[in-house]
């Protein structure tokens, strides 16, 4: 883009909640900046559709600040459908709209990063899309959507050729050596030591999950500074853990409480079962579990892909792109709501145990 050229396709990146998706966004966001010229800056844009009540906010993230001098958008005349809308003092049609942007984007390359993108309307999302394509062509512009799993169906449902033209980023797990780098890299940048050796159950325990990685980088540095050390130990580790533990009950407890709430409880301790001697498995195989599993009265309202969806909208399981599979989505979720689940039967019925 530095040199003007188009990118060959849009990016699509999505994962569970957790993964370092907005962490990545803004990397990017920060690369892109760097990799500007004198003579040819890149320009960045970021939002989220929260920010976004009408088309004029969305062509006030596209446009420079250089075009919106002296214009306002008028909001009266605003229809989501393609964009459209009309900016005062100047009168500009969606058409026009578009080619002032295009004329901006040969000016200066835009980059610009749409976060939570699974949130937005379907007709502010096609008259995305429909703009990035149309720009793309003529100019230097590329369009990042990030979200959760539940995008990949969303974007489908918008803008088929879209997806298929555009790269499809899983963002999943790090490895260990990430993991570990995650934590030791920002201590040693403060003279504060950790064995390897000391390192390994932490680094186990994150299950390698940038949320839980956080969590424990977190406790550690808050130990470290209290207690004024160089170096942590396993009695750190182990009064770490009882800070993530809590954390992290909390954010299983919620998640678990979202399912109970959609009474999809049974149909994901069965799910989780499944799980528990399997890393991946088959959309069809899920689909009888569910079925399996729902209350009397839910396939009159809802089809079994649609209780799918649900599942992936809460991030229970996923589909990497790439792959035909799916795996579990927020690591360990499936265990949590396994033994929850045994002690609630053990409570319910404590003859069991004998
Ligand atoms: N590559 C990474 N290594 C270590 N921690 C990370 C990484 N990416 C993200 N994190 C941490 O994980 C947490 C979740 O990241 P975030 O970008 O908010 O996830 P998402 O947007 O996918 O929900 C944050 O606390 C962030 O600091
Ligand atoms: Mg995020």
């Amino acid at each position: 883009m530095a040199d003007g050229d188009s990118p060959a396709a849009d990016i699509v990146m999505y994962g569970p909640r957790g993964m370092g998706k907005t962490v990545l966004l803004n990397w990017l966001k920060n690369e892109a900046k760097k990799s500007g010229t004198v003579d040819n800056p890149i320009r960045t844009s970021w939002t989220t559709p929260d920010q976004l009540a009408s088309p004029a906010d969305m062509w006030s993230c596209l446009m420079s600040s250089d075009w919106k001098k002296n214009l306002k958008p008028d909001e009266t005349k605003f229809g989501f459908g393609a964009l459209s809308g009309t900016w005062t003092r100047k009168g500009v049609s969606n058409q026009a709209l578009i080619n002032d942007l295009i004329s901006e984007c040969k000016k200066s390359p835009l980059v610009f990063l749409m976060d939570e993108a699974h949130q937005m309307e379907s007709g502010q999302c096609r008259g995305l899309l429909n703009v990035s394509q149309t720009v793309q062509n003529e100019a230097p512009f590329l369009l990042v959507l990030a979200g959760t799993p539940g995008l990949a169906h969303f974007l489908k449902t918008v803008g088929a050729s879209f997806v298929e033209r555009s790269t499809k980023m899983g963002i999943a797990r790090l490895d260990a050596q990430a993991t570990a780098d995650a934590i030791v890299k920002p201590l040693n940048e403060h003279g504060i030591n950790i064995d390897d050796s000391t390192l390994a159950p932490v680094v186990e325990d994150s299950q390698h999950y940038p949320y839980f990685i956080q969590l424990w980088g977190a406790a550690l540095w808050d130990l470290a500074k209290q207690k004024d050390l160089q170096k942590l130990t396993s009695q750190e580790i182990a009064e770490a853990e009882t800070k993530v533990e809590n954390r992290r009950s909390n954010f299983y407890e919620q998640r678990r409480a979202t399912l109970d709430d959609l009474e999809l409880l049974p149909a994901a301790v069965a799910i989780a079962a499944v799980f528990q001697d399997t890393e991946t498995t088959t959309r069809d195989y899920l689909k009888e579990i569910i079925a399996d599993n729902l209350p009397d009265d839910s396939l009159a309202t809802q089809s079994v892909n649609e209780h799918l969806q649900t599942f992936i909208r809460h991030e229970f399981i996923w589909n990497p792109p790439d792959s035909i599979l799916f795996e579990a989505g927020i690591p360990s979720l499936m265990k949590y709501v396994l033994d929850r689940q045994r002690e609630h039967v053990q409570k319910v019925s404590p003859a069991s145990l004998a």
